[in-house]
């Protein structure tokens, strides 16, 4: 999908382009980290959170991305450039596509070093490792794969040539087959396993941990990270989505296509979590126990399930694959911005960024081990109060918040405020060719709603808002 071959249109049809999207949208984000986060952040209340913010935040920003892209028809760096001067401002407004450049990249470097966990439990399931284990003998089977920085780096590096193979040659292809076919195959399979879940877990518990929330359990913290999650798990933020709108038929209703995506990416990580959390909670299980949870609790379901070896490598065979078709939307934007700033070819600017997100990855693969215990702790004093940002925090801890609970949010912001103050009324609804009342109803999110709600829970961590009232009282 390289710049040369952006011709209007890209996709044969709108269908494609969500599906497209979609498999950007649902991917590790989904299944791996939505499950994780909830149990650090104690449930119900962090969900809600959670899904206000694809709601009121992330569709209309998945819209504004959409429409940019396909009124730039560039790299999101170009893009911001042509729109910008379009509309009589700074072309600076670049800056913006560079930073989200930045954030895909640094996502993807760890994001494939996960992806290899998943790659990793493919053998070990079809081989039955873990027919019959308890769940202490399948975390120390997770502990000790985490504890091997050799095989990490051997998977890691299989996901990272995966990926570029792909974005050597251009997405097209590939993806349109992978989303086709291999998405509904992955939720069939999910469907699957919530049966097991539903008769061999503690459902309601489940269910109850998940749903009812408990507000006593929310920080600021956790509010922080829901939003940056549901920018995180709908792939916005850093111009992924604009990338792949710039190749969106100018016919194509961009509002519908965007509620689709958000729809199907939220139904995947509920069902995620319907399934892991029963499990969870039937074995006793840490629902906080971090970033290995669906690693330590699926295999106690497929250790246990008819056929599970069977389904098990068909499940982490799907969630590669799904990861796989959203690690290309995360270094596309790099990928063509490269080619136009060096006029290189694509499979040189592949091979050189695949390289460097490899080596950055490095730094994720040794934070389970060889490095765990260099850790970082960053706060800030404001007035009286203590802020801590992270405590004790990994390179691969600080690298997800600074992309997730940071980069992607500003992006994401940036984003809102350019589609709704920037550029001319006339101009994006003409792009969206909505009735008035929707278009409107998505002009006023963007303008007040994303950026006041953004600026809030940032304000809210910085305690900023405790301060003035301290002031004022
Ligand atoms: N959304 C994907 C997931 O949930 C990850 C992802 C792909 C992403 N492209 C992105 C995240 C762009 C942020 C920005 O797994």
């Amino acid at each position: 999908m390289s710049q040369q071959d952006s011709k209007a249109g890209m996709w044969s049809s709108r269908l494609i382009f969500i599906l497209a999207a979609t498999g950007s949208a649902v991917g590790l984000g989904n299944i791996w980290k939505f499950p994780y986060i909830t149990g650090v952040n104690g449930g119900g209340a962090f969900v809600l959170v959670y899904l206000f913010c694809i709601a009121l935040i992330g569709i209309p920003i998945m819209i504004s991305e959409i429409m940019m892209g396909r009124r730039g028809r560039k790299d999101p760096i170009q893009t911001l450039k042509k729109l910008a001067s379009e509309s009589g401002f700074s072309p600076l407004w670049s800056v913006l596509g560079g930073m989200g450049v930045l954030a895909g990249f640094l996502i993807l470097s760890y994001y494939s070093v996960i992806a290899g966990w998943a790659i990793a439990y493919i053998p070990s399931v079809m081989q039955g490792t873990f027919v019959g284990l308890q769940a202490s003998a399948i975390e120390q089977h997770f502990n000790a794969m985490i504890s091997e920085p050799l095989i990490l780096m051997l998977w890691h590096s299989t996901f990272t040539i995966m990926t570029m193979l792909i974005v050597a040659k251009g997405v097209r292809g590939g993806l349109e087959k992978a989303v086709t076919f291999l998405m509904p195959l992955l939720f069939v399979i999910l469907i699957i396993l919530l049966i097991y879940s539903f008769n061999n877990g503690a459902f309601a518990e489940g269910l109850s941990f998940l749903f009812a929330p408990d507000f006593s359990k929310i920080t600021s913290e956790g509010i922080l990270s829901a939003m940056g999650h549901a920018f995180f798990t709908l792939s916005l933020g850093m111009g992924a989505i604009m990338v792949y709108g710039s190749y969106l038929p100018q016919t194509a209703s961009i509002t519908g296509s965007a509620i689709w995506v958000a729809v199907m990416d939220t139904l995947v990580a509920l069902v995620a979590g319907m399934v892991i959390f029963p499990i969870v909670f039937a074995n006793q299980l840490e629902p906080a126990a971090g970033p290995g949870l669906i690693f330590q609790t699926l295999p106690l379901a497929f250790g246990q399930m008819d056929g599970g070896s069977f389904f098990g490598a068909l499940f982490f065979v799907l969630l590669v694959f799904a990861a796989w078709t959203s690690s290309i939307s995360l270094i596309e934007p790099a990928v063509a911005w490269m080619i136009n700033k060096f006029s290189c070819s694509r499979a040189r600017a592949s091979a050189y960024l695949g390289f460097l997100v490899w080596l950055v990855g490095l730094l994720t693969v040794f934070s389970f081990n060889i490095m765990s215990d260099v850790t970082f702790t960053q706060g800030m004093s404001l007035g009286s109060a203590e802020i801590v940002f992270f405590e004790n925090a990994t390179f691969f801890d600080v690298l997800d918040y600074l992309t997730s609970n940071i980069m992607l949010p500003i992006g994401g912001l940036l984003i809102a405020v350019f589609a709704g103050w920037l550029m001319p009324e006339f101009i994006t609804h003409n792009e969206l060719s909505v009735d008035k009342k929707i278009f409107y109803a998505w002009r006023f999110a963007v303008r007040w709603i994303a950026p006041i709600a953004v600026l809030i829970v940032f304000m809210n961590v910085l305690g900023i808002l405790k301060l003035i009232q301290s002031i004022f009282s």
